[in-house]
């Protein structure tokens, strides 16, 4: 089956193709329009997918090496996510369905990202094998998932506030590095140290509070921001120039202890024994580092995707796709958006 997918949903037009189960082409251009905003404007994200959408398509298409003809079901973001941005890849997505007479697959955008660390492992077109708990970490979303060998998952555990992704940016902004400043805290801190300075870790078995942390796996990052905040007006600027990466490193490292805590003490309490990572923030060379020192330590495995997958991509809206309809899920003719849904249908939350 040849599965065409794009995604639209934040800033990052996407279109891939998947032939078999394989990913045959993944275009991914990522918007730069917004750095001198310190965040994504989304009418501008609109507008550059608009601007780029046709193009991005006919590039996957024509990488993939197969025409358009050829192709059997597309598939597109429908939330969650920017609704005119979303719209965009939406609306094309079941346009181009209707002309080829093919059927259209719409795709809630995290589930997405759970299932994307299979992409690299050569089993994109099957199911995981057995049980496994997900950490979904991006700019927008911080979740912990049970997620069971039917594709059906249970959210156990979610941020009361700030994601994972806008910790990153938004302390990174007070340090004065461009958006998205994750990437740039990764860069920097790998000359810092992280013991520099030991900025809170809430809710976790670290914290002042840690009495209400007992199978709690719900996040919070906002206390984090304030602590970083705070701090840095301490300091003079000459101070925070001279230990800018050692800054880095402590925050990088106070966000990196308790996604890792978490995972690992989630997995265990569910008795499972594989640990998937996803979205964005996994690219984290710290976290993948932790993530895999604690999986060995508890003898647990980690699936985390290749760097290309971890942020914003339609290849992993094409495997889900063709993961679902692996499982019997029927293709659809149109699909309204759904911007705000958080989870599709078949999620149960904890
Ligand atoms: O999944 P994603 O591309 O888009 C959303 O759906 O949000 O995630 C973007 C987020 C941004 O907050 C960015 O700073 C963060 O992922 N990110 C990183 C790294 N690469 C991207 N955070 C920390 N370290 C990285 N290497
Ligand atoms: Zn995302």
């Amino acid at each position: 089956m040849n599965i065409l997918g794009i995604e639209t949903s934040c800033d990052e037009t996407s279109g891939a193709v998947l032939c078999g189960g394989q990913v045959c082409s993944n275009v991914v251009s990522s918007q730069r329009c917004h750095t001198l905003f310190g965040g994504v404007v989304p009418e501008l994200a609109s507008r550059e997918h608009e601007r780029l959408i046709v193009s991005i398509v006919d590039a996957a298409v024509t990488e993939s090496n197969i025409t358009k003809n050829e192709l059997d079901v597309i598939a597109a973001t429908a939330g969650p996510g920017l609704i005119g941005a979303v719209m965009v890849g939406l609306c094309f997505a079941q346009g181009m369905a209707y002309a080829l007479n093919i059927p259209f697959v719409p795709i809630n955008h995290i589930e997405a990202h759970i299932f994307s660390p299979f992409i690299d492992e050569g089993r994109s077109d099957k199911a995981p094998e057995g049980a496994f708990v997900s950490l979904t970490v991006s700019g927008g979303h911080t979740l912990l998932s049970v997620v069971a060998q039917d594709l059906s998952y249970k959210v156990i555990g979610r941020t009361l506030d700030d994601a994972a992704g806008e910790a990153f940016d938004k302390t990174g902004k007070m340090l004065g590095l461009p958006y998205p400043a994750g990437p740039v805290i990764d860069k920097l801190a790998e000359k810092g140290d992280p013991a520099f300075h030991q900025f809170p870790r809430a809710l976790t078995s670290q914290s002042q509070t840690s009495k209400s942390y007992n199978g709690n796996f719900d996040f919070s990052f906002s206390g984090l921001k304030t602590s970083v905040l705070t701090w840095l007006q301490k300091q003079t600027p000459e101070f925070i120039e001279s230990h800018k990466a050692d800054i880095a490193a402590s925050i990088q490292d106070a966000i990196v202890s308790v996604l890792v805590e978490k995972t690992i003490s989630a997995a265990r309490n569910n008795r499972i024994k594989a640990v998937a990572m996803a979205g964005g923030v996994s690219a984290n060379s710290a976290l993948r580092k932790a993530m895999k020192k604690a999986c060995d330590k508890a003898g647990m495995t980690l699936h985390v995707p290749g760097a290309v997958y971890s942020t914003d991509n339609a290849a992993m809206i094409a495997t889900l796709a063709g993961l679902k309809l692996s499982k019997g899920m029927k293709a659809e003719r149109s699909y309204n958006i759904a911007p705000y849904a958080s989870f599709a249908a078949g999620a149960r939350k904890a």
